[in-house]
């Protein structure tokens, strides 16, 4: 059941919808259309990938919100009797246990990728402590400090620009913890891997841990197998995400910088129920917006862009039942 939140959620994401300029509504077509000529074999560079990124999720972030995706990340159906929404919420408490903070409600956490920032408001509510976040994106970190003021935790929340690419703009030593939700390692090429495990080692106490839900592919990915690669080709823009890494690459980066990895292993469950759940959703949304583009409310672009966004989930939902990539892959790692 949706609530009034939810509900008003979906009419700002419609209203920002129809406001965008129209450079922000071409530049997310020209990224989504990036996305897809890396794919196909084009070679680029990762600061022409972090400049898509962004002009990507600055539509996408207003657009998903109408479907109750504010939060940008599919959890695993923890339980198949609750909706998205709850399933994140038990994921993220979960992601919470693993964090194993010694003292939750002084505590000061680092949510790297911090979409709109909802993430971090829920783990504030359940420590009682602070979470700073930094996202790519300035129109999800408006959004996010919005919300924080709104909320009256302007205190304990801080959202700020932030590229992964770059050292953090954070002290050494300053967070009892840091997470991230399907937002760092599909960003990062291998070599690049090493830079960021350095700042995220950092950046934590000694004794704090890292801890994660992210898109990796599995062990039975290959890379010389064409319909492994046909799959990922599809589905990859689709997650907007623009590199696709193995779990054994991302621990070993961060063994080197210094962690222990205490855990990595696949999701506690499957995320595919949850994206056809979404895909029939949006399916549905697609019938209003033809309505809204006959009165020129929506321009012809969103249902394109939905399109190409159905397409990729079908993708998506094929190669995560045949085991061969993970929405939330957990890795759990403790600076020592
Ligand atoms: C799939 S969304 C997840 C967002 C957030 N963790 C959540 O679950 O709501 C990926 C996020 O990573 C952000 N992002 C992508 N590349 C980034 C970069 N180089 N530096 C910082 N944030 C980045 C995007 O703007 C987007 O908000």
């Amino acid at each position: 059941m949706w609530d009034s939140y939810r509900l008003k959620t979906a009419a700002t994401g419609v209203k920002r919808l129809a406001t965008l300029s129209a450079e922000d509504k071409q530049a997310c077509l020209d990224a989504y259309r990036f996305f897809q000529r890396m794919q196909a074999g084009e070679q680029t560079d990762t600061a022409q990938e972090t400049k898509a990124v962004a002009d990507y999720y600055k539509v996408l972030n207003n657009m998903l919100s109408v479907f109750d995706l504010e939060k940008l990340y599919i959890p695993p159906m923890l339980d198949d009797s609750k909706g998205l929404y709850d399933n994140q919420i038990l994921t993220e408490k979960a992601l919470l246990a693993e964090l194993d903070l010694p003292h939750p409600s002084s505590s000061h956490l680092l949510d790297m990728g911090c979409g709109r920032g909802r993430i971090a408001h829920h783990l504030a509510t359940l420590t009682g402590g602070q979470v700073s976040g930094y996202n790519i994106d300035p129109d999800q970190v408006d959004n996010g400090n919005d919300w924080a003021a709104r909320c009256d935790m302007s205190d304990r929340l801080h959202f700020k620009v932030g590229d992964h690419h770059e050292p953090l703009d954070y002290e050494s030593e300053s967070f009892d913890g840091c997470f991230s939700f399907q937002a760092v390692w599909p960003f990062f090429k291998k070599e690049e891997l090493d830079l960021h495990a350095r700042e995220m080692y950092r950046v934590l106490k000694f004794g704090a841990r890292y801890a994660c839900s992210e898109y990796l592919l599995t062990p039975f990915f290959d890379w010389s197998n064409e319909e492994h690669v046909a799959l990922h080709r599809l589905y990859l823009p689709t997650l907007a995400a623009t590199q696709s890494m193995y779990p054994a690459d991302v621990c070993a980066a961060l063994e080197r910088a210094g962690f222990h990895v205490i855990v990595s292993a696949p999701s506690k469950s499957e995320a595919w129920p949850l994206c056809e759940q979404k895909r029939d959703l949006i399916l549905h949304g697609r019938r209003v917006v033809r309505a809204l583009e006959k009165i020129k409310v929506a321009p012809g672009w969103v249902e394109e862009s939905l399109d190409l966004l159905q397409r990729g989930g079908e993708a998506w939902t094929q190669a995560e039942r045949a085991k061969l990539a993970d929405l939330n892959w957990r890795i759990v790692a403790e600076k020592r």
